[in-house]
């Protein structure tokens, strides 16, 4: 009998076959379960023992929040810090933060942020990313928006912008008033507290052009 080359031989594509489509099946099945566990959300307990989440527990807008290089990752990560003051508290319990982030995820949808914005990297860019807006420093202590807006805190800076955004042009293109009331405002700035939080592989890298920007046109 001639001798047939394994490469025109059927019974070796068959077993080829079979043996990918098993090996793709496991590692498909393995990385969603993998996946599920880095996405779910930490809880309280898990930020007062230092665990390090990925999604962190609502009750992290209790703590400061830093965005700082990782050299062996090569990119930002957030880092969550001691405990500071969010509207005047430093304790909202599990269920009052998780409250807030409800109503301001509730508000980003009704308000539909991501026709302009981008969160998580979903919607549009017409206006900066959100994802990280809450560590852009031009809301810091050392940025412009504090005095902009006559507010001394971050959040409260933030909230009074999402109130009247149409008073505080910033730079070309401006926010329109969209009827945010204060307590959606101050759901909507725990919301995107907790999403600077979220470790998004060092996306996105840079904060949104309102930083350094000039007064709009
Ligand atoms: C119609 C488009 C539009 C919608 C809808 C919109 N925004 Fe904006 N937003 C803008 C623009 C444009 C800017 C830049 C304004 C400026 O620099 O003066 C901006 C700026 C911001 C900033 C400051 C950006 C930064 O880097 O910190 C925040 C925070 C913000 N928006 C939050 C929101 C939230 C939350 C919603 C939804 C409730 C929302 N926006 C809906 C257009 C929009």
């Amino acid at each position: 009998m001639a001798k047939r080359s394994v490469w025109s031989d059927n019974r070796f594509w068959q077993r080829s076959a079979a043996w990918v489509t098993g090996f793709a099946a496991v590692l498909l099945i393995w990385l969603t379960f993998d996946t599920s566990a880095q996405i779910s959300m930490g809880t309280d307990a898990d930020l007062k023992n230092g665990v390090t989440k990925r999604v962190p527990g609502p009750t992290v807008i209790n703590y400061k929040i830093t965005y700082e290089m990782d050299t062996k990752r090569g990119h930002e990560i957030p880092v969550i810090g001691e405990k500071e003051l969010f509207f005047g508290r430093d304790d909202y319990s599990e269920e009052e933060a998780g409250a807030l982030l409800h109503l301001g995820k509730l508000g980003s949808q009704v308000k539909n942020c991501m026709d302009c914005h981008t969160l998580l990297g979903n919607g549009a860019y017409y206006a900066p990313d959100l994802t990280k807006a809450w560590l852009d420093p031009a809301w810091g202590p050392e940025g412009s928006l504090q005095a902009m807006t006559g507010k001394e805190t971050k959040e409260e800076a933030m909230a009074e912008f999402l109130q009247h955004p149409s008073q505080y042009p910033t730079h070309e293109r401006m926010m329109p008033n969209l009827g945010i009331t204060a307590e959606e405002a101050k759901g909507l700035v725990s919301f995107l507290k907790h999403m600077s939080s979220i470790d998004t592989n060092g996306f996105p890298r840079n904060f949104g052009k309102i930083q350094g920007a000039v007064h709009g046109k």
